[in-house]
């Protein structure tokens, strides 16, 4: 385990009774890094969060936080772990202030240090307005707020949020964001989401899962290459220039196949997608020049990871 390990997750499983949650899951997270959890309903994300965090014990397997196991030093391994559990807080009848007071009792902070640290959380998850309404009360991202104000209340070391943003409008969900990325310098973080474009926004890398097992581990760009968008041309021309492009662009090696989409006054999108991840933007560009064909518009396709993701995931249906 390297130095700057602070969550590492071996071989974690989960059955209840006859369903099996969690079949294999193994991750570390860095200090710094803020690790994005992918995967569709019922994939297992929360149940293997609730492992980490220590409520709910594994069939088999390990979570280390800060070289604390999970299992075999709760105390010293909880200290260092916020947690936003899915769904809203629980004590739906205490408001956000007493809430907050009650949780850093049980952190053990008094006096000063709890008011002190109950206010640096409230500003940090902007609870000013509501904070003597019964959290019952409380719109749906507000109940989010409240959650992710108990998750930083002790200043943690790993972060396990369990969709942040969820419930959010999407000012909500940009402040949050802004507020992981501020922190998360000196923190592991580890959020799992359905939003891709917030893998994107905040994580260096993600993990997607399906039916309790890592199929994917890398950075959203290495997700990305592997769409078949990637590197994919797109040009705006005229339609009736279509067919005759796609014929001079199918001499190159690199191109694999075409989608074309007509547009309104005659015009028409033309994407051709490559063989095997080559960049050929350049070269089709200049076949099209000297062949004297006018394109309006083109350019290169990132690659796109609401693809790769149905594409990963729903192999393992
Ligand atoms: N306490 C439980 N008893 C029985 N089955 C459970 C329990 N908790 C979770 N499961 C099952 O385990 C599987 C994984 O659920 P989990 O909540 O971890 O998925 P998820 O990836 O968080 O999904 P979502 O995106 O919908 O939040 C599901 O099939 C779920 O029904
Ligand atoms: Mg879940």
């Amino acid at each position: 385990m390297s130095a700057d390990t602070m969550l590492e997750i071996k071989n974690l499983q989960k059955h209840f009774g006859p369903i099996r949650a969690v079949e294999d899951v193994s991750f570390t997270v860095r200090k710094g890094e803020v690790l994005g959890f992918l995967g569709p309903n019922g994939a297992g994300k929360s149940t293997t969060m609730k492992m980490i965090t220590g409520f709910l014990a594994p069939t088999a397997g390990t979570a280390t936080v800060c070289g604390f196991d999970v299992e075999a030093q709760p105390i010293e391994a909880k200290k260092r772990i916020g947690y936003l559990p899915e769904g809203a807080p629980a004590y739906p009848d205490m408001t956000p202030a007493a809430f907050l007071d009650f949780v850093g009792a049980i952190r053990g902070f008094d006096g000063a240090e709890r008011a002190k640290r109950v206010d640096l959380a409230v500003a940090r998850a902007q609870l000013k307005g509501v904070l003597h309404q019964p959290i019952d009360t409380l719109s749906k991202g507000f109940k989010r707020r409240v959650g992710l104000a108990q998750a930083l209340l002790h200043d943690p070391e790993v972060l396990i949020l369990d969709e942040p943003t969820d419930g959010l409008d999407p000012n909500q969900k940009h402040e949050v964001r802004e507020l992981i990325r501020q922190i998360a310098p000196e923190k592991a973080i580890v959020i799992s989401t359905h939003i891709l474009e917030e893998v994107d926004a905040i994580c260096a890398r993600a993990i997607v899962i399906a039916k309790g097992r890592v199929l994917a581990d890398g950075t959203p760009e290495a997700l990305e290459k592997r769409s078949r968008w990637h590197y994919a041309v797109s040009v705006v021309t005229a339609s009736a220039e279509v067919p005759r492009l796609k014929a001079l662009w199918n001499g190159h090696p690199a191109v694999a196949a075409f989608e074309a989409v007509e547009g309104e006054g005659g015009l028409a999108m033309l994407t051709a997608f490559p063989r095997g991840g080559v960049p050929m933007l350049a070269e089709l560009g200049r076949m099209a020049r000297e062949a004297g064909i006018r394109i309006d518009e083109i350019r290169e396709e990132r690659g796109r990871l609401d693809e790769v993701f149905r594409d990963i995931t729903g192999k393992a249906a």
